[in-house]
């Protein structure tokens, strides 16, 4: 089985990005090939800031090193370390049909909204499906608004070993926990920095329980009997919590007495009791940024050695180059 996942740097890890992926990453890391990767090509697409780029891709690092991501099991690397998958997205692009991109979901939002789109965004299905076919991966943990992008890497991976009458790529399966696949945010909906409605991971305790004491809840009282099931504090709650921490807090609602103000504070204690030591590891990692650096040129040295084996075996079957 080999997994392959990646993370855009475009800012701080969040809870979304946590349970919806990374925790998949890390329980993933046993298996033969685990291949995790800092996707900065794509962030190019947002991130026009060079100096921002560049320390969200240390920042990124740190935080899936910190949150449990082993370098000894897997490989960590940076996209556009990987100068092969640029070239197997053209490869990629010469057989991939508009309608495909079209209906892709992060350029039809923009569409709608009348902002125009760049070409890199409309192709952004594309270079991920670079990302996975060039490293022959089977399972690719990730949320739910990437199911479609693992679609279309299949519908292409297809449709170029159909024309050239081999099987040059594997298809990849999409690998997510149907309970973890959508994290709400602090307004309900699905957390995504574009909302701006995120709660990173790494915050400073003090604006980790402004940001938990904002949560949107509904106008019920203290004594008023409450229903865990609509809530996003107690959705949020049951993430990090055990069942019977689960069954005790929905309890509480069910009795009325409880205001949303102690919900909240319990969710806190509990995000601080699962994330403080990796805050610390975090904080001893951010002190030797060369072993970081280490990480990421090794991760990209062990990476490239599949990607180049992999884009021959497809140059070949077009007919580039051999002569
Ligand atoms: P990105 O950086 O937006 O998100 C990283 C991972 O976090 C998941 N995620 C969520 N899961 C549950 N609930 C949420 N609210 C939530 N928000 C984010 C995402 O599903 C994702 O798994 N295009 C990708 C990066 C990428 C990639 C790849 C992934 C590039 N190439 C190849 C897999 C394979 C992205 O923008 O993820």
């Amino acid at each position: 089985m080999r997994v392959l996942s990646g993370i855009q740097p475009t800012g701080q890890i969040h809870w979304g990005n946590y349970f919806g992926a990374v925790r998949q990453y890390i329980e993933l890391q046993k298996h033969d090939a685990a291949l995790y990767f800092i996707a900065d090509l794509h962030a190019l697409t947002t991130v026009r800031n060079p100096a921002d780029l560049r320390r969200n891709v240390t920042n990124a690092a740190l935080d899936l090193l910190a949150l449990g991501l082993d370098p000894e099991k897997a490989t960590l690397y940076v996209q556009s370390d990987i100068p092969e998958v640029a070239e197997l997205t053209w490869l990629l692009m010469t057989v991939t049909q508009m309608h495909l991109l079209e209906k892709c979901h992060a350029y039809k939002d923009k569409k709608a909204k009348g902002i125009a789109a760049d070409a890199g965004l409309f192709t952004y299905p594309v270079l991920m499906a670079a990302d996975i076919l060039l490293y022959d991966s089977n399972l690719v943990p990730v949320g739910q608004d990437q199911i479609q992008h693992i679609e279309v890497t299949r519908d292409v991976a297809q449709r170029f070993n159909t024309i050239y009458e081999r099987e040059v790529f594997v298809l990849p399966e999409p690998y997510v926990v149907q309970s973890l696949a959508k994290v709400p945010g602090l307004d309900g909906e699905k957390m995504s920095k574009s909302y701006n409605n995120t709660i990173e991971v790494f915050m400073e305790p003090k604006q980790l329980r402004k940001k938990i004491m904002s949560i949107k809840t509904d106008s019920k009282g203290v004594a008023d009997v409450k229903a865990p099931e609509t809530c996003s504090v107690f959705t949020l709650f049951k993430l990090f919590a055990s069942e019977d921490q689960q069954a005790a807090l929905a309890a509480k609602y069910r009795a009325g007495g409880m205001g949303y103000g102690e919900a909240k504070q319990t969710l806190y204690d509990q995000a601080m009791a699962v994330f403080g030591p990796a805050f610390d590891r975090r904080a001893q990692l951010a002190a030797s940024p060369d072993t970081v650096r280490d990480v990421l040129r090794e991760g990209a040295k062990k990476a490239r050695v599949k990607a180049t084996e992999v884009l021959a075996r497809a140059r070949e079957a077009c007919g580039l180059g051999g002569r």
